[in-house]
């Protein structure tokens, strides 16, 4: 069978199994003010976590103009979602098996374009994206640091931003501004907050109480902790070995502290009473094309 079918088959199977238990495709951000402080790294791991609580996941890369997913997962993506729009392929060409049953579409260089596409290819997009409605659990997006006005549009129509930053006072005040920013264009957003690199869950707490406690008391607005990550060498570790430390070194602290925080992000945190999935996803984005 060509590999097309197969992901045609794959698909329609999920959709049926999913629309049976009522599932809906909840879509989330990733963000961080200051770069570098663990977003992509986050997103891959956390991603697999999710994977191995029975989640089916999507990872899509919005990095524009890098390919870090690829390379930190040690993957070679042949087709990239700029490449879906230009040739006319389909989402499930784009797709690509990561480990562990985790799948990945890459933006690609020149992702940047697809910003700048017509009316046609803006809806061939979006058509394609539609498709993943009911197949994924979350479709997870990593974009790249701050906010350029395309990854501020994913992250303003998205269910769930989690923002990512570190103990450092820069990476913070950055990530207010970040909370600011959007906060400003919708104050209804759903914020998650992560803070990579603590030295210990005492640190993790003071530093989240320190974000709350701005972002209540400056722009009213709560954001939610998600968790954090011990500043660990296994994670520069596996970053050298293209290889996710929740994979490669399963007993790690970073991958315990990660197993822990998606147990309870699904458990306790996983309000899915307000999502509006994929559809609502890519019908804000069209109000944003349409302005
Ligand atoms: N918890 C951690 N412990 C130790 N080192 C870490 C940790 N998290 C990230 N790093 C280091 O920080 C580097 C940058 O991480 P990553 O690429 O995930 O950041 P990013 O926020 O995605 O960057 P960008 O803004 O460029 O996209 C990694 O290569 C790794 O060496
Ligand atoms: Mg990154």
């Amino acid at each position: 069978m060509k590999q097309d079918q197969a992901y045609r088959l794959r698909e329609l199977h999920q959709r049926i199994n999913n629309m049976k238990q009522g599932r809906e495709t909840k879509v989330v951000s990733i963000t961080s003010g200051k770069g570098g402080v663990g977003k992509s790294n986050f997103a891959i791991n956390f991603a697999l976590a999710l994977v191995e609580a029975g989640q089916k996941v999507v990872l899509i890369d919005l990095d524009i103009g890098m390919a870090n997913l690829e390379i930190l997962l040690g993957m070679n993506v042949k087709d990239h979602l700029i490449d879906m729009v230009r040739h006319k392929k389909n989402i499930w060409d784009v797709l690509e098996k990561g480990p562990n049953g985790l799948e990945l579409i890459s933006g690609g260089s020149g992702f940047e374009e697809i910003l700048d596409l017509s009316e046609h290819d803006t809806n061939y997009l979006f058509t394609e994206l539609g498709r993943l409605d009911g197949y994924a659990d979350i479709i997870l997006f990593d974009t790249g640091a701050g906010l350029s006005k395309e990854s501020q549009r994913c992250h303003l129509a998205a269910d769930e931003i989690i923002l990512v930053t570190t103990p450092e006072p820069t990476a913070i005040t950055d990530a207010y501004s970040v909370v600011k920013i959007l906060n400003h264009q919708d104050s209804n957003l759903q914020v998650r907050l992560v803070v990579n690199r603590v030295q210990n869950s005492k640190e993790g707490i003071a530093i989240a109480n320190r974000v709350r406690m701005v972002t209540k008391q400056f722009l009213a607005k709560e954001i939610d902790v998600l968790g954090f990550l011990p500043n660990d060498s296994i994670v520069f570790q596996s970053v050298l070995e293209q290889s996710p430390f929740y994979l490669k070194y399963p007993k790690s602290q970073p991958a315990k502290w990660m197993k822990d925080m998606v147990n309870i992000y699904l458990n306790v945190d996983n309000n899915r009473s307000n999502i509006t999935g994929i559809k609502g996803f890519i019908n804000k984005l069209s109000q944003f094309v349409k302005k």
